[in-house]
């Protein structure tokens, strides 16, 4: 590391700026490093399945319990912030998974954009859009932010940290200057937001603003608009911070939960579940509600504890697969997760929200609920059906359609989906235009083959195999 940062001090080509940032950076990733070797070599970090109890009703409140106040008085200490640092390669994308057009042309975050627009409207407020951004989608997001120039709305950005990957073996890093290639590095994880919202000199700016508290969210849920009801409870009880979670289903049973810990407050996401207790903590009956990563924190929490050097955020340790001249060479990227932040801050708690806000795109079958008629698109805001009964339909698309790319082209307009429950479609499979699906369909194409699906097919409670209909 010490020779990282020697090249990059003797290089003439970078500014002294981007000198300091990088040796700022190299020193957090030296302490985030070195507490992960700590870890590894003491025990004493793994959970105490003794010590978890269901988080009491102070802990965890249900939405209906908050004070019915919705007015808008506490907007003009609010900011916004989309967490924007993660690709779309799970999706097959090559750039920021927030460029993914969502409906009618725009993207996850033109969505979000004319959220927050419509709300300084309606409100007569300003309300800031932040998007923290990664070396990995920085300019492919300023590329849509300058659309909004002219717009009501102020949106800034600033970019998290850059951390270099680790070879598995030996543990050194991969990156041998400060201008290696890009796949040397990578974004440590939504955890990074406290560190780097103060050392971009965002926060600060937001308090000279007379911002106070930040709404987080991942840059995929639609779901997650502002909500005055949290934003007023949040300033009435003096919380610090607060996480939405969502009653599980069995769809959703790996999402971290909170739980109280030996007396204390605490995320426990299922990597940190001894392997004899993951069916438990999988029960939808035990832990019964999941982090939506829809955060409400106050920023001079934020300033007191980063300054302090105090959130020692539980390290994820992921690992990956890059090309190195010829061979395949396994690295690991250390990462933290913005929601186990939460046992640092003063009367955090948890609020249990409809499912309504929690909508993710993780998946082209996610993607297929969130442009169909599942939906009605008002002002950014994915609102349900309301002809719809009951939750979302249950979609499970094979890999032929994993890529976006490939979605488009097999189902280049959406089906009409309002009274399916459940889709299942496999292989080499094309949808016409004008389809409606309803109850249960299933398509399954052998290899080798390929099924059509015609334009204007009603398909109800059907097993599509070959050409065969039964
Ligand atoms: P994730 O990739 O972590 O998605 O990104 P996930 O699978 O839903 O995981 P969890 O359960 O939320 O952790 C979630 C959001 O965080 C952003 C992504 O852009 C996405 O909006 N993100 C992720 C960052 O901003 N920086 C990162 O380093 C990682």
């Amino acid at each position: 590391l010490n020779s990282l940062v020697d090249s990059s001090n003797s290089s003439q080509d970078i500014s002294d700026e981007t000198k300091l940032r990088f040796e700022n950076e190299m020193d957090s990733f030296f302490a985030l490093f070195r507490r992960y070797l700590n870890d590894k070599a003491s025990s004493s970090k793994t959970i105490d399945w003794d010590l978890i109890s269901s988080p009491s009703q102070n802990e965890v409140v249900p939405y209906s319990t908050l004070n019915d106040d919705s007015s808008n008085k506490n907007f003009d200490k609010l900011a916004v912030l989309k967490l924007n640092g993660g690709l779309g390669t799970s999706m097959g994308c090559v750039g920021p998974k927030s460029v993914i057009e969502v409906r009618e042309g725009q993207s996850f975050l033109d969505l979000s954009v004319r959220q927050i627009e419509f709300l300084n409207k309606t409100f007569d407020t300003d309300v800031p859009l932040l998007l923290m951004n990664s070396f990995n989608t920085d300019k492919d997001t300023e590329l849509i932010v300058k659309k909004y120039q002219s717009h009501r709305i102020r949106i800034k950005t600033f970019n998290q940290s850059r951390y270099p990957r680790i070879f598995k073996d030996n543990l050194l890093p991969v990156p041998k200057s400060i201008d290696d290639k890009l796949d040397a590095w990578y974004p440590p994880g939504h955890g990074d937001l406290f560190e780097s919202l103060v050392s971009s000199g965002v926060l600060d700016s937001l308090l000279q603003e007379g911002k106070e508290i930040l709404f987080v969210s991942n840059g995929d849920n639609l779901g997650a608009t502002v909500d005055s009801k949290i934003l007023n409870h949040m300033i009435e009880t003096g919380s610090e911070y607060i996480m939405e979670l969502t009653d599980k289903t069995r769809a959703d049973v790996k999402g971290g939960t909170l739980i109280n810990y030996n007396g204390e407050i605490r995320l426990l996401e299922i990597a940190q579940v001894p392997k004899d207790h993951v069916e438990e903590f999988k029960s939808i009956k035990k832990f019964t509600n999941f982090n939506t990563n829809n955060l409400w924190i106050n920023l001079r929490a934020i300033k007191r504890l980063v300054e302090s050097n105090s959130l020692q955020l539980e390290i994820i340790p992921n690992q990956k697969s890059i090309t190195v001249g010829n061979s395949d060479m396994s690295v690991i990227q250390l990462e933290t997760a913005v929601g186990a932040a939460i046992r640092y801050f003063n009367n955090a708690h948890g609020v249990v929200v409809p499912r309504s806000r929690f909508l993710p795109v993780k998946t082209c079958s996610d993607l297929l609920l969130v442009k169909s008629d599942l939906f009605n698109l008002q002002h950014g805001t994915l609102v349900m059906n309301n002809l719809r009964f009951g939750g979302a339909p249950l979609i499970k698309l094979g890999s032929d359609f994993k890529k976006v790319s490939n979605f488009q082209q097999r189902i280049p307009h959406m089906p009409k989906i309002i009274e399916l429950d459940h889709l299942t479609v496999t292989g080499n499979v094309f949808f016409g235009k004008g389809i409606q699906l309803k109850g249960t369909v299933i398509i399954v194409c052998s290899d080798g083959q390929k099924i059509d699906i015609p334009n204007g097919s009603i398909l109800e409670n059907v097993v599509i195999t070959g050409n065969l209909q039964i």
